[in-house]
């Protein structure tokens, strides 16, 4: 029986590629797809779920959730890397929801109705996740498992101590990493070892595809990017490769540890804390990547990718 996820993105080029592969895997029912600021506004996040959906057109629709703004946060601004609409500067339209459901609410209702069944995805900023609990008190102990893709064990990428998820609103962040739900983090340390080179762009899905055309135009905005900002020849995608750690476990080691946010520092703000002493004296809440074997994750990515051209 296929796994039920909820995908909780921000796109976001990696959060498209995700969502692409998990709309595709038959080993996966994307319940929900809800949609929230981080990488983009809080409207732009959602009209680009639409979208991906739309272009893409999987074999079962998911819901759409809606995003709205963080209360608290703070507007670390993407459009260097995935453009000022969030996906490469392509131009997506897409009409009004008829109904917009805000996405906790849909979280919300979609836990409920299979209790300790949905497995939720989290590849941007947690305000839909901390909103879901506070909305439903209860909520924390149904989720079947939370995989966050988010935090560094060492070095930010928003700030030298922050990652961006955690970053844009760490306020929601602390509030999930506090909660009792069954956790799995996968840090920047572990999704910046994936790398997609260019050659790999010919195992993507035939350019006359609509999965292959939509693909490459996001990525190769993706490959400028990276090498006009961040100087490297390839790309990350972090938010897929959370998504195969969810799939292949086996490819990655985690580890148990304590882990809590900074939400007061003037230059931490955002940056994530784990109890590694000798003698840890926090009380473990969450399973942390590691290390990754990359190579096969990147295999994987393809695969997922590929896969998609065949349906
Ligand atoms: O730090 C990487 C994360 O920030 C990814 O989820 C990317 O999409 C951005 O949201
Ligand atoms: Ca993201």
């Amino acid at each position: 029986m296929a796994r039920k996820v909820i995908l909780d993105v921000d796109p976001g080029i990696d959060d498209a590629v995700a969502l692409a592969m998990a709309l595709f895997d038959p080993r996966l029912e994307v319940i929900a797809v809800t949609a929230t600021a981080g990488n983009v506004s809080a409207e732009q996040a959602t009209s680009n779920v639409q979208a991906i959906i739309e272009k893409l057109d999987p074999p079962r629709l998911p819901r759409i959730g809606a995003a709205r703004e963080p209360t608290g946060g703070r507007l670390a601004d993407a459009r260097h890397i995935h453009g000022n609409d969030g996906l490469g500067n392509i131009g997506v339209e897409v009409a009004e929801l008829h109904q917009r459901h805000p996405s906790d609410k849909v979280i919300v209702e979609e836990v409920r109705a299979a209790p300790d069944a949905v497995t939720i995805v989290a590849l941007g900023p947690l305000t839909n996740v901390a909103r879901a609990m506070a909305r439903d008190p209860e909520l924390a102990t149904m989720v079947g498992a939370l995989h966050m893709m988010g935090g560094a064990l060492g070095a930010g990428n928003v700030t030298p101590a922050a990652e961006f998820n955690i970053y844009c609103d760490p306020e929601s962040a602390q509030a999930v990493f506090r909660s009792p739900t069954t956790k799995t983090l996968v840090p920047l340390d572990v999704t910046s070892r994936v790398v997609m080179t260019y050659d790999q762009l010919d195992q993507l899905p035939g350019e006359l595809t609509a999965t292959g055309t939509f693909m490459r135009e996001i990525l190769a905005f993706a490959f400028r990017s990276h090498r006009n900002v961040l100087g490297l020849e390839g790309i990350h995608l972090h938010d897929a490769v959370a998504l195969v750690a969810a799939l292949h476990p086996e490819l990655f080691v985690t580890e148990e540890l304590a882990g809590d946010v900074e939400i007061g520092g003037e230059l931490s703000t955002g940056s994530t804390i784990f109890d590694r002493r000798p003698s840890p004296s926090w009380r473990p809440n969450m399973e942390v990547a590691v290390d990754v074997d990359a190579s096969a994750v990147m295999d994987c990515i393809l695969r997922g990718l590929s896969a998609i051209e065949m349906r």
